[in-house]
């Protein structure tokens, strides 16, 4: 594992950040997740972008340019010797004796962390998964990668202790997305998508998926749908960096098509395998 804090290298013991650092007290701050494949990140650009877009929404000052960050990312990377890899980069706004409003000229805080990537048992992939559905308490500007990520980690760990692999949020009648993915229907032959607007972030993998789909002919359609239609859909998948493309065959007590990864779901997902090899 390597750690960066601040452009520097550091052991983790010397990963440390202040206990007024307004990550810690407000959660004032945004973060990425980056998957390297073979030894070079994925849509490395896509994700310091909206990373830097994120900055923008809540008037954090980019603490360094994107060229820099893309730098910094790539020479942790190496260090780390890991060929499949998560980077990790959190920026917040800085320390400053707690009070809501920021003063002014804070030094922002950023930490890049590069770790081996998560096991998801390759069973998952073939068999495909239960996600379980949970409503969405968030705020109304999910297209912000956040680090408040409380509504996110209290409905995956619920429907980790119903055997899901996934929570997937529903709001005013409609699914927006997973607690750490986005959600995808196919029916008849059609593949529909929430739109990327302030209700769902608007995910790199998602947007690969959508490429992906469209260069296969398949048409795409970026509209919400309702539990309803997705309890309905012949197939459904997850998008996520550290999830890539997982069928779903269940949701909570139901099973979607025939209970098996669908054929447009599986063509997405060689494709997707082809393009990150
Ligand atoms: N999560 N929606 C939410 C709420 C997410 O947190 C994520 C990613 C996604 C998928 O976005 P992308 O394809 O850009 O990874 C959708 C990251 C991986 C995480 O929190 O670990």
């Amino acid at each position: 594992e390597v750690f960066v804090l601040n452009g520097k290298f550091v052991d983790q013991n010397n990963a440390i950040v202040s206990a007024e650092d307004r990550g810690f007290q407000f959660g004032d701050g945004v973060y990425e997740v980056i998957r390297a494949y073979n030894g070079k990140p994925f849509c490395m650009d896509r994700h310091l972008s909206r990373m830097k877009q994120g900055l923008e929404a809540i008037r954090i000052p980019m603490p360094l340019g994107i060229k820099e960050f893309e730098k910094l990312c790539n020479e942790a990377l190496e260090k780390s010797g890991l060929k499949e890899a998560l980077i990790y980069i959190q920026v917040t706004r800085g320390a400053a004796p707690r009070q809501h409003i920021p003063p002014k000229g804070l030094k922002p805080t950023f930490v890049i962390i590069v770790r081996g990537t998560p096991d998801i048992p390759p069973e998952l992939k073939e068999q495909g998964v239960k996600i379980s559905l949970s409503p969405d308490i968030r705020w109304h500007k999910c297209y912000i990668k956040t680090v408040q990520l409380l509504p996110n980690t209290m409905a995956k760990e619920e429907a980790k202790e119903k055997g899901a692999f996934e929570a997937v949020f529903f709001r005013d009648g409609i699914i927006t997305e997973g607690s750490s993915s986005n959600i995808f229907i196919v029916k008849g032959g059609r593949v529909f998508t929430h739109p990327a607007n302030e209700r769902i972030l608007h995910g790199i993998t998602r947007g690969v998926a959508i490429e992906i789909a469209e260069g296969l002919g398949i048409e795409v359609e970026e509209r919400a749908f309702s539990p309803e239609e997705l309890l309905k859909a012949d197939e459904a998948f997850l998008t996520g960096t550290g999830t890539e493309i997982m069928p779903v065959v269940q949701v909570d007590d139901d099973i979607i098509g025939n209970g098996k990864p669908g054929h447009i779901t599986k063509k997405i997902m060689e494709k997707f395998k082809e393009i990150t090899n």
